[in-house]
């Protein structure tokens, strides 16, 4: 156990040579788990009864109220097993199509949590108007949508809600009968029963039947209703069970993905039904799993309960809006059906329906209700450099120096907890850090960032003033009793949290970060608006608590038990301390706070990653997978540690693993505080060469990732793609989840993620030509799909451009991303088979929110084939078209390109265009009512020819045109 690690040394402990694997004893399988127990006992005797088995619950259609703007209905529910007992069900269809189902009991015992969805929403959604609901003899319709082509369905009895497009099923709630909310009852009441019916009168043989029917549907024991043990925990349950199962079928749809995070496949494997790949179903309650296995159901540190389903034909998606502990079953009882089964141990039901059809609308409908992706600071794209620990302000220093002596690029230092005396988050260790503004004013000088930890827990000592403040202001979670504060241990040995439920803490919180001294007690003033910030630990990871997390009844704002907000709480803590490192300037800055733990919206608030995991090759792969699934679920500025957190990768691995990391959206090196130093400078040739390569690959794209994090800001789209979103109607790429493409931009990356390694095989999609972007040789796919072989020697990561992509790069090696700020442009035009080309590029400031006023540039580049032969490549400009579309949290009307921002690189050169796939070498190349420009073409395979090869290459070395202004090149 974790506490036994602090107490002794837990240095030492952690040094120890062991086995690395998960301590599985720590955490519950869904057999160890009450209400889990519950929820799969009665999908068993569902199972069993098979078409016997009827759900108890109806609507009484008397009870129909539609709202008087028809875009919401209410209905009144019964179970027949409790009679008494009212349940209220409410439909509201949304303006965009999305449908939200909510259940919930009525004037029940005691109220069951609903505020889950208020934290995960962005805003109210807007409602649809003028939706014509039928209530007939058996169900109430509504058919609505653009071409209203999409129904709601809710049939009375029993209770059934069905999503449907076109007559077919998309999604259905409570279609196998495993609908079952418990509802709130006094733990006297099944004893008054029992009594009765031991009279053996009439009334107890009444109250003996209707105890069997009971019985019959939620078993016929109290499992685990009002206290639940483990290992040498107790969890009191004052309110008794109060669990919610639900089960929810795509009938059209054989594959499903998201539920973030758990490290296993994109295509989620099976949980039930024949021959399951796992055999506990998929948990999501936030934890520190320390050491989590490569392939596991088992909860990790964040969750998000999203999922798309998905079929060739089209796809739908739910977000099922509860933030208490849930487990999720699946199966897939035909090749083009999925069940599944979810148990949420308290909350309402809350369940909103994406109908799709596409991938992309249904990343917008979720983006709607939830957020996408602030635009982050520019410069949290470059690269992280992070371990456990530097342990002082000149071990900063000495790194950054080895950086800038062997010209690898880098943007961020990372300070883990050791910079803290005795863990107190904020208070500086002067001892090994006597100088940090002056340490992070000598990392600015270089345009660069650091990034400090600062963790939930804190140290309850009256010396630490910012225990004491929350203290004094009563803002600390209370133990189960209510009163006092809530007391467990982490690294700062016996220590408290704020409730961050409760609004008091919020502009404190805010107050703590300030860089100027605060009226209302400590601000860190020991900082400067160079340090960002990093959340961890809040899941919260308690050593001493049960699964080392905070004991369920502990009580937050509003009464509510930790039970009920778990999987929330961690969001709300990096909510608020990215709000504070915003406000902490007078012109607000773009924060930077990544986050270990998180929920449905965090990816409004910043970044995260996927938390401890291994040196192994197992942990590389299933990190690319987990990174998909996260942007899958709106979780798009992902990533994993480069090197793996546990264990001395060795140099091959070490080199593989920043070829991941330069493709994903958060890329970061960190390493456990035992590991040895593995800093890319201290690596022998030839492995030191490769990492610099890779390095600059990454700032080289940094126009690439950038605009890709405008789009999904915009829209949801996330920034890595898998197969399924690029190309939803192609079977055979529906579980493809080892190579992906980066944005819209058209490259498409397959990290190698084994050791010894020469070539890869990728998959082609379609009867298209790609191009590998280092050697220029020429693929062909196939509209039938296809699968080619490329190099993939250590120092070649197998990157792809798709024809019919511009890519626009800058490749002049700089010390960090903000010294490139006027560095000239690359465009590579890679030709499709029909000589065509297009992509975007989006700039701004990167630290502001000017761009919000319209200070950005946003061009699109196209490339075209005359009738005449000839090839004509221009620029315009594609925010004057689209200016509400341009940047994410504003409606521009209209759109000024000569806005500050653009004058500020007004003169940022094209500094070269290099044409992929032209037929044959040029007659003459002019820029368009100009003069003639310096060429050189390279012949080779054509885009339009069948076969592969190298492809012929023309390079326009300074093309005379700016990246801000309208041009055009043409090319005879
Ligand atoms: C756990 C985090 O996951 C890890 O990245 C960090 O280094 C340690 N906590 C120490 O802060």
């Amino acid at each position: 156990m974790r506490s036994v690690v602090l107490f002794g040394s837990f240095y030492a402990l952690l040094a120890l040579p062991h086995a690395l694997a998960v301590k599985s004893q720590d955490f519950k399988t869904c057999s160890q788990s009450g209400f889990c127990r519950r929820g799969r006992a009665l999908a068993a005797r569902a199972q069993e009864a098979q078409s016997s088995w009827k759900s108890p619950y109806t609507v009484d259609p008397s009870s129909i109220v539609i709202s008087p703007e028809d875009s919401t209905v209410k209905a009144a529910v019964k179970s027949s097993l409790y009679p008494e007992i009212k349940f209220g069900l409410e439909l509201r269809i949304h303006d965009d199509g999305v449908v939200r189902v909510l259940l919930d009991e009525v004037d029940g015992l005691k109220k069951r949590y609903d505020e889950a969805a208020s934290w995960a929403l962005v805003s109210e959604p807007k409602l649809s108007k003028g939706i014509r609901w039928a209530a007939g003899k058996k169900e109430l319709r509504a058919v609505f949508g653009e071409k209203n082509d999409i129904e709601v369905a809710v049939d009375y009895d029993p209770l059934r809600v069905r999503l449907r497009r076109g007559g077919e099923d998309q999604i259905v709630l409570n279609g196998r009968g495993l609908l079952h909310m418990e509802h709130f009852r006094s733990q006297t009441l099944k004893e008054t029963i029992e009594e009765v019916a031991s009279d053996e009168n009439a009334e107890g043989q009444e109250v003996l039947q209707v105890e069997n029917v009971r019985a019959w549907f939620e078993g016929d024991s109290e499992d685990a209703y009002w206290e639940e043990k483990f290992s040498s925990w107790t969890d009191s349950k004052p309110k008794g069970p109060e669990s919610l199962s639900l089960d929810i079928t795509f009938p059209n749809h054989g594959t499903v993905y998201g539920i973030p995070q758990h490290a296993t496949n994109l295509s989620l494997p099976s949980t039930t039904g024949d021959s399951p790949s796992y055999t506990d179903p998929f948990r999501l309650y936030n934890a520190d799993v320390f050491e989590y296995l490569a392939s596991s159901p088992m909860s990790l540190y964040g969750s998000i309960p999203v999922m798309h389903a998905h079929s060739a034909d089209t796809t739908v998606g739910v977000f099922n809006a509860v933030g208490s502990e849930t487990w999720i079953d699946i199966s897939y009882p035909t090749k083009k059906s999925t069940h599944t089964h979810w148990i949420s141990e308290s909350g309402i039901m809350d369940v909103f329906l994406l109908p799709g059809p596409t991938p992309e609308e249904v990343f917008a409908q979720y983006a709607r209700l939830t957020g996408t992706t602030a635009l982050p600071a520019h410069w949290s794209l470059g690269y992280h450099q992070c371990r456990w620990n530097y342990v002082s302000s000149d071990d900063v220093r000495t790194v950054q120096r080895r950086f800038d002596e062997e010209d690898m690029p880098v943007d961020v230092f990372w300070l883990d907890i050791e910079y803290a005396q005795d863990h107190k988050y904020f208070i500086w260790d002067h001892k090994t850090f006597p100088d940090p503004v002056e340490m992070t004013n000598d990392v600015a000088a270089a345009g660069r960032k650091m990034v400090v930890i600062v963790d939930p827990h804190l140290k309850r000592t009256s010396d630490y003033p910012v225990y004491q403040e929350a203290s004094d202001l009563d803002i600390l979670v209370k133990p189960k009793s209510g009163e006092g504060e809530y007391e467990g241990w982490c690294w700062t040995g016996s220590s408290s949290w704020i409730d961050h439920f409760n609004p008091a803490s919020w502009d404190w919180w805010i107050s703590k970060f300030k860089t100027t001294k605060n009226d209302t007690g400590f601000s860190w003033t020991e900082s400067t608006e160079d340090i960002h910030i990093w959340n961890d630990m809040n899941e919260p990871s308690i050593f001493n608590g049960p699964e080392i997390t905070m004991p369920k009844d502990s009580i937050h704002h509003g009464g509510w038990e930790h039970r009920d907000v778990h999987n929330i709480n961690g969001m709300l803590f990096h909510n608020n301390t990215a709000q504070a490192v915003r406000l902490r300037s007078d012109i607000p800055k773009r924060p930077f706070v990544l986050t270990r733990s998180f929920f449905a919206g965090s990816q409004r608030v910043g970044a995260m990653w996927t938390g401890d995991n291994l040196g192994t090759w197992d942990h590389m792969a299933v990190g690319v997978k987990m990174v998909l699934a996260n942007g899958i679920a709106g979780m798009a500025f992902a990533g994993s540690d480069v090197g793996g957190f546990f264990g001395n990768p060795e140099p091959e691995m070490l080199v593989r693993w920043y070829q991941v990391g330069i493709f994903s959206p958060f890329f970061r090196a960190h390493a456990h505080i035992d590991t040895k130093r593995r800093e890319p400078f201290l690596l022998d040739e030839p492995y030191k060469s490769i990492v610099r390569d890779i390095l600059r690959l990454r700032y080289a794209m940094l126009p690439i990732w950038y605009t890709a994090f405008r789009e999904n800001s915009v829209t949801g789209m996330p920034i890595v793609r898998p197969h399924y979103v690029v190309f939803p109607q192609d079977t055979a790429g529906f579980a493809i989840d080892d190579q992906f493409f980066v944005g819209s931009s058209g490259i498409l990356v397959k990290p190698v993620t084994e050791k010894d390694k020469t070539e890869a095989t990728v998959y082609i999609a379609e009867d298209q030509v790609y191009y590998d972007y280092f050697t220029q040789y020429a693929y062909r796919g196939s509209s039938k799909g296809k699968h080619i072989t490329v190099a993939a020697e250590l120092h070649q990561v197998p990157v792809l451009i798709r024809g019919g992509s511009i890519i626009p790069t800058r490749e002049r090696p700089r010390r960090s991303s903000p010294l490139m700020k006027l560095d000239p442009f690359t465009l590579r035009v890679a030709l499709s088979k029909t000589g065509t080309a297009r992509g975007d590029l989006y700039l701004d400031d990167g630290v502001t929110y000017s761009h919000q006023q319209g200070d950005f540039v946003w061009r699109e580049f196209v490339a075209e084939q005359s009738h005449k032969k000839t090839t004509r490549i221009s620029s315009k400009d594609l925010a004057s078209h689209n200016p509400g579309k341009a940047v994410d949290g504003i409606a521009l009307t209209t759109f000024d390109p000569k806005n500050a921002f653009a004058k500020e690189i007004e003169e940022v050169r094209v500094e070269k265009i290099v044409v992929l796939g032209l037929n044959s070498k040029p007659r003459s190349v002019n820029v368009e009512g100009g003069a003639e420009l310096k060429w050189e073409f390279v012949p080779g395979v054509a885009a339009s020819d069948k076969k592969e090869g190298v492809s012929s290459v023309l390079i326009i070395k300074d093309p005379k045109v700016l990246i801000t202004t309208d041009w055009a090149i043409v090319i005879s």
